[in-house]
Formats: structure tokens, C-alpha cells, sequence
């Protein structure tokens, strides 16, 4: 313990830490200015980097790196010990753990206090009022705003944060809640370099299945150019993991049990209008696909799911993972469609015609009848060659399937469809079965299968980081194109993606003129896109862009040289001077880069 204080002290220049606070001048060996802590009008407030100490002479308060931090920003020691172990980044054994659980009641305690302070502003402040008037036309009620705690934050720098403080809540605290954002690069440190992460914005609280406030997902009231995505979320947080949280489980999980169903929609709107409406075995999914750790929740209460989701491509393939997951875990999965002209979503439909909505649900398709009618309304099956593309799409599916009796049910169909007998499918069966564990070929496979090499890849992964940051911010196109990636990006995965991507095309018109082969690809860079950069700002983005820069010509100069290397020595080897001499003009190109 002891050990790691002196630890801090070393990496923590006290003079440096102070001086982000306070302006301070040289004095001999030692630096001067005026005290934070009382009111002077000449410097008697001493710093000494030698003896990593402070001292006022004035008000006579004076001690460490840590004490000053407790004085200066409101912390306990401990708080004071995390917060400088953490900048000077170094690990705390022993205390940690204990230390993260305190913070972890400290958050929740925050968080409750946000709702709180959310939703009194939504019904009591008169600069809510268009906010109120918002929710109001939208059809939510009174009741409904109380019931789900729904609330508001107006367009200011750092209202909550400042409110927080001045509760007497940690900045620290605040900032590894997800509610307060730390500005970098600001000469002034103190409590005015932060901000709210959240601003303008309807608010609705995000609780775990226990009902306790663990983050926050809030809605742009009105959208501008800089205002960042339709919704922002909290952060992954000591308390919010979005992969183990699922909106409105805590409301919904009774009914959920007693109707033995969950219904499952896209957005939150979504699933708070659907309660409204008296149907509460819902959740939403918050746009993304199901987790493992979401399914597994959700199996303690029901094995059933009706989904609905956007019926555009993104909507589906995004969806698709989860419900690849869910079926393999055992549960039964149908598919909700709205009728055409009925509303793009449950929210939607449930205005233009409640009783349309409770037909949609309780009609709700088998995923396997979804998949089926999928694929044959594409292929040809007088084709031998399409149907037996089409076969292999739908046993991959049923291979997914745990149970023997619905496996054999859904081969049955099949062979009907298709007139060929049961005993050649399940042949057949057994080799997608094979291949999808060895070869995966399916598409589908395919598509998680190169995710998969992505993430082992850092540079890859670098280069999905880019292009959603660029999709998400096309103002940065223009330093991309000067950065001298081209080549690089030329090599990837991303190509033909990037050739769109510098035509300045609109989001638009690159979803519809990326290739088929592209798309999926494309849809996992929008996701990617809204859950990491949503929260930025453009300057947080345009240093997000130049970091990414450097840590991709790193890479990638990395890389070649161990390519180059092998083959240079290989030429030595075989005792081809010219191609030695081509490969080390390479190779002096690519370290100029
Ligand atoms: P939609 O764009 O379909 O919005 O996103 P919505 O639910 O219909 O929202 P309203 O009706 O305009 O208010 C579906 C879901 O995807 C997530 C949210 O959970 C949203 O409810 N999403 C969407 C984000 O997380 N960030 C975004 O920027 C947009
Ligand atoms: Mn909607």
C-alpha cells in the first residue's frame, strides 16, 4: 500500500498537478502562486518538487499530491488514491477491489439521483415544457412518464454534472458513471473541464432486472447538425454491460413468466408504448442483436420470443446474430410482421391501430417458416443448382436447432418443397453440419467467421475503427484522403467500401450502391459507428481520426517489414540480387510512409 503511494508520487509530479489548477511561477527551487484555498492577493502558496509537497503560508494547509486532491476536488483518500493510481496508471493491488465495490454503490447512487433529477425537470421546469409537449404528442402519458421515470436534460455545457457536484458526489465518481465526460486538453483543470454526456436529451432511465438505475439511453428532443446520434447511451460502465442488460425486463418480467412469452421489439419508445397499451410482456432489444449473457436472462422467465424488427436489411442481419443465438440455446423464436402500410415499428403501429399490433404478435411467424418463405421467394427450384443453394441456406438453419423431433419436422417440410426425399437431405444435412463447424461456408458463418479473424487482427480492427468513425463523421473524409492511408485501405477488406466512401456519396447512396458482398460488412461498421462514437463530439472525433492514423501506418509498417524481412532473406538465400534490391526498395519506401 505504501509502496504504491510512493509509486504515484514518482509518476506524479506534484508541481504539474497543482499547476493544472492554479497558475504558478518559479521561486528558487521551488514554485509559487496563489492559494486555492483562501482569498490572497499575493502568492504564498509554495510547491516544492523535491519533496513532492505543498504548503500555504497564508492559510497554513498544506501536504501531498493526494491530500491536495482530497482538498481540491471534494474526495475521500481513497477516492483520491484511485483517481491518481488511475492517471498515473498504475494498478492497486490489494485495495482495488474493495475500493471498485464502494464506487459501484456510489454510481448506482448517482444514477438514481440523474433519474431523479431527469424527470423532475421533465414535470416541473417551465424550459421543459417542449420537451413535455413532445412526449405528449407522442402519445405518452402522464402515467407512463412516472412509470418508467422518463425525463429531460436541456441543451446546456454541464447542468447535471454541476448539480451532481454540488450533491456532494466525486467528479470522479461521475465521470466512471458515464454521465460526465472529462475534457481533454483544457489549461484549466478543476470542475470546468467536464461536461454532461448527456444534453437536450429525453431521458429514460436503463434498469438491471432488479429495478436499479444502472445507465441512461437518451433521445435527441431537437435534432441538429451537431447533436450526435438519435440516441446516446451510457457507456460500458462498473455497472452498466449492455450485453447483460435488456430495457424493461424489471417492468416486464412477471407477465413475461405468466404469458410464458417475451416479446422482444427494437427501440425503447417501442416497448414503453406497447405497456401503455397494456401489453407488458415486452422489452426492447435497443437496436442491436441478443447476447449470449441477454438469452440466458431471458430463459429464466420464458423460452419463448416473439421478435419484431426493422425490416430493412440492416435491421434484419443485425437481428439475425441474436437469433441465430437464441435458437442454438434451445429457445423458439417467431418473427413479428408488421403488415405493409401498418407503421415502421410497434410505436407506429400501435397509433394508427392498437388491435392490428396484438394480431401481429399473437400471429407471429416460426423463425423456420420465415427462413423458408426467405429463400424460396428468391431462388428458383426448377434449377437444380439454385435449389440446391437454397436447401443448403435452409439446413443450415435447422442444423442450429437442438431438438431431433423439430429437426426432422423442419426436413420434412423441406422435402416437400423441394420433392426430394428426407433420407438425401438428412444426408445432406450432415454435411453442412460438417461444414458449417469446419469450413463454414454458409454466408452467415462465413460473416461471424471474419469477424472473428478481424478481431485477431489488430490492424484490421483498426481499419473497421476508421471507416466507422468516417461513416459516422464524413466531415473527416477529406484528412483521411491526405493521410496517406489509401494504399493500406487499398489492401483490405474495405476496398470496395472505400472507393464509396471518397466519392462523397451520402449515407444513402452508399447503402444502396454497396455490393452485395459489402453489405453485411457495411452494417456491422453503422453498428459499430452508433455504439462508439455516438457520444462524440467533432473534436473528440477529429483526435479519434488522428490517433487511429498513427496506430495504423504502425501497424501496417510492422507488418510489411516482417513479410519483407522473410522474403529478403529468402532472395539472399536463393542468391537473386535483383529481387534483393527490389524488396529493400520496398521495404525503404514503406518505413518512409
Ligand atoms: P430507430 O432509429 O428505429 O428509432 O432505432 P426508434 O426506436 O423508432 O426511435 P423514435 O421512435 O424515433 O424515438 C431503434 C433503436 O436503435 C437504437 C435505440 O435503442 C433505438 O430505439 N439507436 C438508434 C441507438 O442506440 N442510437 C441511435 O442513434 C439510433
Ligand atoms: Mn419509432
Amino acid at each position: 500500500m505504501s509502496d504504491e503511494i510512493q509509486q504515484i508520487k514518482d509518476k506524479i509530479d506534484v508541481a504539474d498537478l497543482i499547476g493544472e489548477y492554479i497558475q504558478l511561477k518559479p521561486a528558487g527551487a521551488n514554485k509559487k502562486g496563489l492559494c486555492p484555498f483562501h482569498n490572497e492577493k499575493t502568492p504564498s502558496f509554495m510547491v516544492s518538487s523535491e519533496r513532492q509537497n505543498w504548503h500555504c503560508f497564508g492559510c497554513g494547509k498544506g501536504g501531498d499530491i493526494f491530500s491536495f486532491i482530497q482538498e481540491m476536488e471534494g474526495m475521500e483518500f481513497v477516492e483520491a488514491l484511485r483517481y491518481l493510481a488511475n492517471r498515473a496508471g498504475i494498478e492497486l493491488s490489494n485495495r482495488r477491489s474493495e475500493v471498485d465495490n464502494n464506487q459501484k454503490n456510489r454510481i448506482k447512487q448517482i444514477n438514481k439521483e440523474a433519474a431523479r433529477f431527469f424527470y423532475n425537470f421533465l414535470i416541473k421546469m417551465s424550459t421543459a415544457k417542449d420537451a413535455l409537449k413532445y412526449l405528449e404528442e407522442r402519445g405518452i402519458k402522464l402515467e407512463t412518464i412516472d412509470e418508467w421515470q422518463i425525463g429531460f436534460i436541456p441543451e446546456q455545457w454541464d447542468l447535471l454534472t454541476q448539480y451532481l457536484l454540488k450533491k456532494g458526489f466525486a467528479v470522479d465518481d461521475l465521470v466512471a458513471s458515464g454521465l460526465t465526460i472529462r475534457k481533454e486538453g483544457t489549461e484549466s483543470g478543476g470542475v470546468r473541464g467536464f461536461y454532461d454526456r448527456f444534453r437536450g436529451r429525453i431521458m429514460f432511465p436503463i434498469r438491471d432486472v432488479h429495478g436499479e438505475v444502472v445507465g441512461f439511453t437518451g433521445r435527441i428532443l431537437v435534432e441538429k447538425e451537431n447533436s450526435g446520434g438519435k440516441y446516446v447511451n451510457t457507456p460500458q460502465t462498473i455497472v452498466y454491460d449492455k450485453s447483460r442488460v435488456i430495457f424493461g425486463l424489471e417492468k416486464a418480467k412477471q407477465e413475461v413468466k405468466t404469458k410464458d412469452l417475451v416479446v422482444i421489439v427494437e427501440g425503447q419508445m417501442d416497448a414503453i408504448a406497447c405497456h401503455q397499451a397494456g401489453m407488458k410482456n415486452v422489452v426492447a432489444s435497443s437496436g442491436t442483436a441478443l447476447t449470449e449473457e441477454q438469452i440466458k436472462l431471458l430463459q429464466r422467465y420464458s423460452k419463448n420470443i416473439n421478435m419484431a424488427f426493422d425490416v430493412d436489411d440492416a435491421g434484419q442481419n443485425a437481428a439475425k446474430r441474436g437469433i441465430d443465438l437464441a435458437i442454438e440455446a434451445g429457445m423458439r423464436v417467431r418473427v413479428i410482421r408488421i403488415p405493409e402500410g401498418k407503421g415502421k415499428d410497434p410505436d407506429e403501429c400501435l397509433k394508427k391501430n392498437p388491435d392490428i399490433w396484438f394480431e401481429a404478435v399473437n400471429n407471429a411467424q416460426d423463425v423456420m417458416d420465415w427462413y423458408f418463405s426467405k429463400v424460396f421467394s428468391k431462388k428458383d427450384i426448377t434449377n437444380y443448382q439454385e435449389k440446391q443453394q437454397a436447401v443448403d441456406e435452409i439446413l443450415l438453419e435447422i442444423a442450429r436447432i437442438p431438438y431431433a423431433v423439430e429437426k426432422d419436422h423442419w426436413l420434412r417440410k423441406l422435402s416437400e418443397i423441394v420433392r426430394v426425399d428426407v433420407v438425401v437431405l438428412r444426408d445432406d444435412l450432415k454435411r453442412v453440419a460438417t461444414k458449417k463447424n469446419v469450413n463454414k461456408l454458409n454466408s452467415a458463418e462465413k460473416k461471424l467467421e471474419s469477424e472473428k479473424i478481424i478481431k485477431k487482427d489488430p490492424l484490421a480492427l483498426l481499419l473497421e475503427r476508421l471507416l466507422a468513425l468516417i461513416l459516422k463523421y464524413p466531415f473527416l473524409r477529406e484528412k483521411l484522403l491526405k493521410s496517406g492511408l489509401e494504399k493500406i485501405i487499398e489492401e483490405s477488406i474495405f476496398n470496395s467500401l472505400y472507393e464509396l466512401i471518397k466519392k462523397e456519396y451520402t449515407l444513402e447512396e452508399i447503402k444502396n450502391q454497396v455490393k452485395a458482398e459489402d453489405k453485411k460488412n457495411l452494417d456491422i461498421l453503422l453498428l459499430q459507428s452508433e455504439w462508439e462514437f455516438s457520444n462524440f463530439l467533432e473534436e473528440d472525433a477529429k483526435k479519434e481520426l488522428e490517433n487511429i492514423i498513427v496506430l495504423i501506418k504502425t501497424r501496417w509498417k510492422r507488418k510489411k517489414n516482417e513479410e519483407l524481412k522473410i522474403k529478403i532473406a529468402q532472395a539472399a538465400k536463393n542468391n537473386d540480387r535483383e529481387k534483393e534490391n527490389a524488396l529493400i526498395a520496398e521495404w525503404t519506401q514503406i518505413n518512409q510512409l
